[in-house]
Formats: C-alpha cells, sequence, structure tokens
C-alpha cells in the first residue's frame, strides 16, 4: 500500500467514512442489533445520543474497511504510523493492554527467555502467562523517599541481558505514572548491541514527540516497537490505544500482525477507532499549539503551588537522576511529606472538599494528570483547594517514609504460565515460605510487584506484605485483601 503524503495528516479518513456511513440513511441488515439506535433501550440513547449509536458500526463494510485497499481503514492506520514515525500502526480496542498481550505472543513464546522491566504494568506478566516466556527481571531505579519508581537505566539492562543468554527481546516502560521518562536512546543502542530488540511501554506518553518541550518519542529514539495508551492523554475514548512497530528488522512484522489478530475481537468497537483516528489528527496537525497553550496553563498552576508552604512539586529538577531522562510536564507530582500528612490524606481531601479526583496517591505524592486543553482556571481552582486543604491537614514534622521493600528479586522457580495455569491452593500465609507464588502482588508504593505467579516466597518478604497490610497501605494483586491467605502452586 503506498503511505499517504504528510499533508493528509489534516484528514481522519476512517472517522469520515463511518460518519457518511452513519448518517446516510442505509439499509443495516447488520450487526448491532441495535441498528443506529433505533432498537437500543430509551435511557442509553438518551446517554450516549442517537448520533454515538448511528456511528457504531461493525467490521467489514464496503467503502470503510473493505473495498479498494487503501480502504478507510488502512489510511487510518498509516497515518498514525507516519505520525507516530513508524513502519506500522495498529489500532488497539482493548487498550494497550492488549498491545503487551500481543507483543508478548510475538516476542516471548513458550519458554523463550527475555528481559523485563520488573514494574512493567501487569499486563506483560499477563501476556507471558499467555505467551509461555521466561522473564529475567530487571530492576527500576528507585527513590525511597519518595517512594517512587523511576526508570531502568542502559546499565542496569545491560546486566540484565548478560544474565540471559538467548534473550529474544527487552521490554522497558517510558515514562512512569510520574511522567519520568527513561535513557530510551541508551536503552536501545545496549539491546541492539546484544542483537535484541527494544520494546518501549509508552503508555503514558501518546503525547511524546508532538511539542519540543516534552520527551523525544520511544521510536525516535531507537526503540524497536512502542505503546501508546491513547486514550490517557492524548484524547481518545477509554480503552483505545496503539501498537507503533519502528523501523528496524529486529522484529518480524508477520509475527506481530498474527499475535495482535489473536488479542483481538472480531467485532472491535468502531466508536474506539473513529477516536483513535481524530486523537492521531488533533495530534498530528495542532498537537503543537494545544500543548503549547496547556503547558502556559501548568505553569501558572505550578507557579502557585509552588508559593504552598509544605508542597514540594517534583518535576524536571529530578532529570538526571539515575532512571530520569526526560520530563513529562503534563504530569503535577506534589511531594507532600513535609506538610505532615499523607498523599492519600489530602487525595482524600479533595474529594470530600472539592469533588476532586487525582490521578494517584502514595504515601508522599499526589499525581494530577493533565490534558490537552486543560484550561488554566481549572488548573488555578485545583492549586486554590490545595492551598487551602494544606493549611488544615498541616501537622508538625515530615510524614513516615514508606516501608522498604527487600531488594532482591524472588528467585523464579517456574514460568508465570506454569504458575498461574497450575493447580493453585490456598494456604494460610505463614504456611506460604517457601511455596511458589500463583499470585501477582504489589505494594503501593513502590507499585514495583514483591512477587509474581511463579516466584518462591520468602519468610522475608511475606514479613514485608504483612507490613504493608498493617500500616494500611494498598496490596495491588492479592485474592485476600486482607493478607491472611494466598494462592500457592500445588506441590508434588
Ligand atoms: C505502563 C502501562 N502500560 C499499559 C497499561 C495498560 O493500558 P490500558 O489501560 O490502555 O489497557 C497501563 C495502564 O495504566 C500502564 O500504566
Amino acid at each position: 500500500m503506498d503511505e499517504p503524503p504528510l499533508s493528509e495528516q489534516p484528514t481522519a479518513p476512517y472517522l469520515e467514512a463511518i460518519v457518511a456511513y452513519g448518517f446516510r440513511g442505509p439499509g443495516r441488515f447488520h450487526v448491532p442489533g441495535h441498528k443506529g439506535g433505533a432498537g437500543a433501550d430509551p435511557g442509553v440513547v438518551h446517554a450516549l445520543g442517537e448520533d454515538a449509536l448511528a456511528l457504531d458500526i461493525p467490521q467489514d463494510i464496503r467503502g470503510i474497511d473493505v473495498g479498494p485497499s487503501p480502504t478507510p481503514f488502512e489510511r487510518a492506520e498509516t497515518l498514525a504510523a507516519r505520525a507516530y514515525g513508524a513502519r506500522r500502526s495498529w489500532f488497539l480496542t482493548n487498550g494497550a493492554t492488549q498491545g503487551n498481550h500481543a507483543l508478548c505472543l510475538a516476542l516471548a513464546p513458550l519458554g523463550a527467555p527475555v528481559v523485563i522491566q520488573r514494574n512493567s504494568h501487569a499486563s506483560v506478566v499477563d501476556g507471558l502467562v499467555l505467551s509461555g516466556g521466561a522473564p529475567t527481571f530487571v530492576a527500576p531505579e528507585y527513590d525511597a523517599g519518595l517512594g517512587m519508581a523511576h526508570g531502568v537505566t542502559p546499565d542496569s539492562l545491560t546486566a540484565a541481558l548478560e544474565r540471559t543468554p538467548g534473550a529474544r527481546a527487552a521490554f522497558i516502560v517510558s515514562p512512569t505514572y510520574y511522567g519520568m521518562a527513561a535513557d530510551v536512546r541508551g536503552c536501545a543502542r545496549v539491546a541492539h548491541a546484544a542483537g535484541v530488540p527494544l520494546v518501549v511501554d509508552q503508555s503514558w506518553g501518546a503525547h511524546f514527540g508532538f511539542h519540543p518541550a516534552l520527551p523525544e518519542a520511544a521510536l525516535a529514539q531507537g526503540a524497536d516497537a512502542m505503546l501508546t495508551s491513547t486514550h490517557k492523554l492524548a484524547g481518545s475514548l477509554t480503552q483505545s490505544a496503539m501498537l507503533h512497530l519502528g523501523a528496524g528488522d529486529l522484529i518480524d512484522e508477520q509475527a506481530l500482525v498474527r499475535a495482535v489478530r489473536i488479542v483481538r475481537s472480531t467485532s472491535p468497537s468502531s466508536l474506539l477507532m473513529a477516536s483513535l483516528d481524530g486523537a492521531r489528527r488533533q495530534l498530528a496537525v495542532h498537537g503543537e499549539q494545544l500543548l503549547h497553550e496547556t503547558l502556559a496553563a501548568i505553569a501558572a498552576a505550578r507557579a502557585k503551588l509552588r508559593t504552598i508552604d509544605g508542597v514540594e512539586l517534583v518535576d524536571d529538577a529530578l532529570v538526571g537522576a539515575p532512571g530520569v531522562a526526560a520530563y513529562d510536564p503534563l504530569r503535577i507530582v506534589l511531594d507532600v511529606r513535609d506538610v505532615g500528612c499523607t498523599g492519600m490524606e489530602l487525595a482524600d481531601a479533595l474529594r470530600r472538599s472539592y469533588d476532586v479526583h487525582v490521578e494517584l496517591a502514595t504515601q508522599a505524592t499526589v499525581v494530577l494528570v493533565v490534558g490537552l486543553r486543560e484550561s488554566e482556571a481549572a488548573l488555578l481552582r485545583v492549586a486554590g483547594d490545595i492551598d487551602e486543604l494544606v493549611a488544615r491537614l498541616r501537622r508538625p514534622g515530615r510524614s513516615t517514609p514508606p516501608i522498604r521493600q527487600p531488594e532482591a528479586p524472588p528467585e523464579l522457580a517456574v514460568t508465570p504460565r506454569e504458575a498461574f495455569l497450575g493447580e493453585a491452593v490456598r494456604v494460610p500465609v505463614e504456611d506460604a515460605i517457601g511455596r511458589v507464588s500463583c499470585e501477582s502482588i504489589a505494594g503501593y508504593p513502590p507499585g514495583i510487584p514483591a512477587i509474581l505467579p511463579g516466584e518462591r516466597l520468602t519468610g522475608e518478604l511475606l514479613g514485608y506484605l504483612r507490613e504493608i497490610v498493617a500500616v494500611g497501605s494498598r496490596l495491588h494483586g492479592a485474592s485476600d485483601p486482607s493478607f491472611a491467605t494466598i494462592h500457592v502452586l500445588r506441590e508434588g
């Protein structure tokens, strides 16, 4: 298929094709059964609007995704690839989660060794459960005071690759939940020196590369594949995302085609895909200006937040620290330790007093996610809310630092797939020492899994997890939230 010229970025071929079909009144003798809205529950029609229902169109409609190539759908994916500097891009309707599953199926098949950032999103380990790959983990850099994991460094990636003979791929995350971007260029260099493709989960950075003040996109830094969870910050509908394949030849495109197909519904939502097409157009055509305006609004809010006694901003001052090569200003990260309260307390007070809901709160921090076109007025208002609440919550002294997770990763006894699909038994936590975990559990902070399926539980690790529960922090993934019991692999 010929590539569309760059000047086609102002078009949104898939969005425009479904709009044309939706509103020209075709005989819709196909699914979905609501027939463009006529058969839908009136409450649903009211909530979603007639227009959205008219655009809910299945696959295989001539002139949309069937017919002479390139179809509008093919053109839309090609335009996305062009905008992101990719050899090929796929629209995903089950989030970046689907992309991680596909990447594991393509790059980490049964028994294949792969290097994985320890605090990758849960969907990577789930992807290994599907594919059967055997992970070696590489630890992210960690700021113990803030309880904040950063990126991996090229040096730790090198060491992990050396520990993993025959590694098929390296999977890292950049940026983090807190907006800290890794040295992707350096990581790509060491991965390529080992003959291994670098996959970057850039879920939190779909807008990277669209403004000079933002970090470069991973593909532009030499990554071989990149995921963007476009719905997170770049304006598409929740659950829509993209997978991008880089220019190199370390990843077999056909392997990815097969893998994407197997984790894709045969009825992907036209609304989600149209929103991706539109989000790409907006970013490619107006992204720089929109980001420029948003960054100005953020700067005003930051200036106000800086005046609040006890609140520190975690921002580009961290750039240069291990695991932090760049920073995304669309995250406003507050360090509240000197207020004497926890981030969870401040987040709770924001919700109760002002109906303000934040993205993440930890012991030391509160994270606000800012989207495109966020108004200065909204940002100044939340800064004012925080100012008022900090005055109310202030207590003398610093809040206690997060509990320290054991540093050495547990021994991998069997692959995540064997542990997940094997026979599990629930045992009291005190009887689980030396057993193989079937669960994935992480304390928050640090958000780095303490134990993953297939790893052997130790007394130290179980003690740490119990301590986390005892102080009221969250345990992600534990099947028993009170952590009295845990699923382990049946022995013998
Ligand atoms: C780093 C990372 N990767 C992947 C995902 C999954 O993205 P989605 O929710 O779009 O499936 C998330 C979700 O928070 C994430 O933080």
